[in-house]
């Protein structure tokens, strides 16, 4: 089973940081006037943070010329960080610990394959950095997600051809990606939205050791 590798998404998959994607959203939202919902919220999951903005603008009916783009960017940043920097090992979502434990014992490597330009700094703060062997960000991709590329990145990383990689993701766009790659996709969330991916669990908890053997013993699904 060391043929296999896995290509972990951070937001929603290992750390809830929508909930502060949010906050930083709603804020700019505030300033500009306009209200910015937790529906409207889930529009901004795996998306970039520019494509973010974008959406987000559109929501409010909203036009800005390119430098009050670019300031709102850097003050949702900014703002952002500011919850970041407080989160501990503690906001790992319940069961991760015990499936990154159960690939270390059985030594299959793992990267992270994230749109976040933060991912580094987010997984120093939850004490995991040490544990991936590659990170793939937001600041090694030039292709957002749908597109492949993210994960591609990762599987090179993991001196792995696609398909023998399984990626774990929360948004619709990263399970067409992980597809598009070639690559089993596991979606962590909801069945109905996550329908395009080859298995779906509500979270880590629902992940069986049984599973894993299964999944990485077998070729690809
Ligand atoms: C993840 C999140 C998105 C976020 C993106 C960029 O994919 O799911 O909601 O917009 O990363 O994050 P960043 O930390 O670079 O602003
Ligand atoms: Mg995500």
């Amino acid at each position: 089973m060391n043929d296999k590798g896995i290509i972990f998404d951070l937001d929603g998959v290992i750390v809830d940081t929508a909930k502060y994607h949010y906050l930083a959203w709603k804020k700019i939202a505030d300033a500009l006037g306009f209200e910015f919902t937790k529906a409207h919220n889930e529009l901004l999951k795996g998306v970039s943070r520019t494509r973010s903005l974008e959406i987000l603008l559109d929501i409010g009916k909203i036009t800005l010329s390119d430098n009050e783009k670019q300031k709102k960017l850097i003050s949702k940043n900014k703002d952002y960080l500011g919850y970041i920097e407080k989160m501990g090992a503690d906001e790992i979502l319940p069961g991760v610990l015990t499936v990154l434990d159960f690939l270390d014992e059985n030594n299959i490597h793992y990267v992270l394959g994230s749109a976040s330009k933060n991912a580094e700094l987010i997984l120093k703060q939850i004490n995991l950095h040490h544990r991936f062997f590659g990170i793939v960000d937001g600041n090694a991709v030039s292709k957002a997600k749908p597109d492949p590329e993210v994960f591609l990145i990762g599987a090179h990383k993991l001196h792995l051809p696609p398909e023998n990689c399984i990626v774990f993701e929360d948004a619709i766009a990263g399970v067409e990606a992980a597809k598009i790659a070639n690559m089993t996709a596991i979606g962590i969330g909801d069945k109905e939205t996550l329908s395009e991916a080859d298995f779906v669990f509500n979270d880590f908890t629902e992940i069986s050791e049984a599973f894993l053997y299964e999944l990485l013993d077998s070729t690809k699904y």
